[in-house]
């Protein structure tokens, strides 16, 4: 167990570069089980979630290996052992779920553990598992060993409407398809930028598969799948994280790498609510602060809305802003564990239910799911100047936001929980700190 001891009241000011996204880097551990071809990806990561994707795929017999001075991971191929990953796995990583579609498409069957739900809401599988039932699986859920139990001889191809957005549902069913028998057309298919990553690799691997409209991808089914090299694409999320970090902080911070392009919603937003970008290259940008901040109202929603996982941080900066802002989430059922910790350091923020006609339709989540005492939106007053406290981490997007806060508040704030921040931030702090920032990873 690790914590911060985060010093606030610095400007961050300097240049940094952006890792790797942990949404692409994650799949690509699954899509080098599809081939017993040698597949290396680069510029990985280095962040205890791929570290947990690599140990699934060496527990399936996969041999791959992660070399940290060159970023970059080595899978080569070869057969794997078994079609069952572990509970003790699959219940540390959700994203081990994926790999259903190359065992099925391997083995012809396939047991995975439920991933269950986790902080931010219950994140069934339900959709994935409708298309792959769909495409001629056998699935079912053993409630006595808590797996799901797949078989499929061979899986072959379908016409499949995805009720509402899924991301790795997508991700999930184009794995599954590239090797099916025949042509599989997914409509209302995702549209995020790791989804199209996860395309270029495995097209570089010999797939055949094509986003013929913003939401509909067609996917034509191959026998085999060859090694590859790719390079993965810049994390979005870490992006906003770092621009959120020198605005907050009422400093200016250039970030190189990353597409402004798949940054749209974020950019316009950071426009309104009064804050500084320019670019400074075709994948730099500087951000910076101007005075007065405004507020905003804010909608989550799939690509290319603001992303849910762009709130916490953004409601942290709506807090320096004179006025009240607000977020309606819409993706997850409970994404507001931080407000509890922001509270601690003297946020004024309030949970209320926005009205929606049809919310079943409206949410992405499955509304049968929701739980009476999860709020769907908040509402921030601003600006309050924030003091330091004692707080602990919810989830990955809460905790880099509270290391944020920790930042720009008055005195000494302790952040418990950091290996979530570590799930899917290199070594967030010493990054911070090369720009001015003043934390303290302590061993407790
Ligand atoms: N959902 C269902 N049933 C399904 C699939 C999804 O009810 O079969 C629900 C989810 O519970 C959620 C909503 O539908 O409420 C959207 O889920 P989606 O499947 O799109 O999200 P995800 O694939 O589980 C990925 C990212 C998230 C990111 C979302 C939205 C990965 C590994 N995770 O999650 O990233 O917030 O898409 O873009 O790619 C993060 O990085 O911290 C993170 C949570």
């Amino acid at each position: 167990m690790e914590k911060f001891v985060i010093k606030g009241g610095q400007p961050l000011k300097g240049e940094v570069m952006v890792a790797g996204a942990k949404n692409a880097a994650l799949k690509t551990v699954v899509a080098s089980v599809l081939t017993d071809e040698e597949v290396v990806i680069e510029n990985i990561p280095l962040i205890s979630d791929l570290f947990l994707m690599v140990e699934t795929a060496k527990r399936l017999g996969l041999s791959i290996e992660i070399d940290k001075k060159k970023r970059a991971l080595f899978s080569k191929g070869g057969s794997l052992k078994t079609n069952k990953i572990p509970l003790e796995v699959g219940a540390r990583i959700r994203t081990s779920s994926m790999f259903l579609s190359p065992l099925l498409s391997r083995f012809g069957e396939a047991v995975i553990p439920n991933p269950g739900g986790c902080r931010i809401g219950c994140r069934p599988i339900d959709r994935h598992i409708e298309g792959l039932a769909k495409m001629g699986a056998k699935i079912y859920y053993d409630p006595s060993d808590g797996y799901f139990h797949a078989k499929a001889a061979r899986l072959h191809g379908v016409d499949f409407t995805f009720s509402k957005n899924t991301h790795t549902g997508t991700e999930t069913l184009i794995l599954a398809a590239v090797k099916a028998e025949g042509r599989t057309v997914l409509t209302n298919a995702a549209q995020e930028p790791e989804v199209d990553d996860l395309i270029k690799l495995l097209n570089s691997m010999g797939a055949r598969i094509d986003r013929v409209e913003q939401r509909k991808i067609v996917i034509e089914g191959v026998k085999k799948l060859r090694g590859t090299k790719y390079k993965i694409m810049a994390d979005r999320n870490e992006i906003v994280t770092l621009a959120i970090a020198a605005l907050a902080s009422k400093g200016e911070v250039t970030i190189h790498g990353g597409k402004r392009e798949y940054l749209k919603a974020f950019l316009a937003k950071v426009r309104e609510a009064g804050g500084g970008w320019e670019p400074k290259g075709e994948e730099i940008t500087r951000f910076f602060y101007q005075k007065n901040f405004r507020p905003t109202e804010i909608i989550t929603g799939p690509y290319p809305s603001f992303m849910t996982d762009w709130q916490a941080p953004w409601a942290l900066l709506m807090t320096q802003t004179q006025g009240l802002s607000t977020i309606h989430e819409t993706v997850f059922e409970s994404r507001f564990l931080y407000v509890f910790e922001l509270r601690k350091m003297g946020a004024k923020i309030d949970f209320f239910d926005p009205q929606v006609s049809h919310p079943q339709k409206f949410y992405n989540f499955n509304w049968v799911d929701k739980k009476q005492n999860c709020h769907q939106g908040i509402k921030i007053f601003g600006p309050t100047p924030l003091h330091n406290a004692i707080l602990e981490v919810s989830d990955l997007r809460a905790g880099a936001t509270l290391v944020l806060a920790g930042m720009i508040a008055k005195g000494e704030s302790t952040l418990f929980g950091v290996e979530q921040i570590d799930r899917g931030y290199e070594k967030i702090e010493e990054r911070l700190n090369k720009l001015g920032a003043d934390i303290k990873r302590i061993k407790n």
